[in-house]
């Protein structure tokens, strides 16, 4: 891992005041307008402050958009299988997006999820920035490259810098993002499942590392 460093303070978007509490700048985000007509709120960050680990994901789905609640949906399902199976409390973690808007095409009475550009990410950095300086995990782990394009601030490959790494200063993890598990081949999917599973546990690892340090 390369060594560890102060996070690089962003500039704050034109018109933007720093806020003071993550309270506060709950209420900056929730205060916002979503990112397409139709979204019901921005989906804040959840969990106790200073965790070993908080998990980064891209942005809110159907279900997170209706709920008010980060990974509830069929990809937060997973999430928290695989969680319980690599020992780690998701109520002892802090859990969030990149993106705290639900980004959706109309297709029926459906919503399909769209992804976020580099431009929407970029949009929502400051903000996953000011939140990630309040909340101060030991480990921040980007579930997938939406998240890890948001924490590093240029586009990373997963699995290029899968594993341990330090984005913008912070002790990071880099791996899938569960809803890959739901997009490959029926036959790949037990052996990225213990992957995956391999990662959190090291991840898991680590934050417990650093929060006896
Ligand atoms: N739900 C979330 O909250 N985030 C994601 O990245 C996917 C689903």
């Amino acid at each position: 891992m390369s060594r560890k460093r102060a996070p690089q303070k962003q500039a704050a978007p034109e018109g933007q005041v720093a806020p003071r509490s993550l309270a506060a700048l709950n209420r900056l985000i929730s205060s916002s307008s979503p990112m397409v007509p139709g979204g019901t709120r921005a989906v804040l960050g959840e969990g106790p402050p200073r965790p070993d680990i908080a998990f980064v994901g891209e942005q809110p789905g159907d279900q997170e958009d209706l709920q008010g609640k980060p990974f509830v949906g069929p990809a937060g399902k997973l999430l928290n299988r695989a969680l319980e199976e690599a020992g780690i409390d998701r109520r002892q973690s802090y859990v969030t997006n990149a993106v705290k808007h639900f980004k959706f095409e109309p297709r029926g009475k459906r919503r399909m999820h769209s992804k976020p550009t580099a431009g929407e990410v970029k949009h929502y950095r400051w903000w996953l920035e000011q939140e990630l300086d309040f909340v101060k995990p030991r480990l921040t782990v980007a579930l997938g490259a939406t998240a890890a394009l948001a924490l590093a601030g240029k586009p990373l490959s997963v699995s290029a810098n899968r594993g341990p790494i330090v984005l913008n200063g912070r002790p990071a993890f880099i791996t899938i993002h569960p809803s890959f598990l739901l997009r490959i081949p029926e036959e790949d999917r037990a052996a990225a499942w213990k992957a995956f599973v391999a990662d959190l546990k090291q991840a898991k690892k680590i934050g417990e590392h650093h929060a006896a340090a």
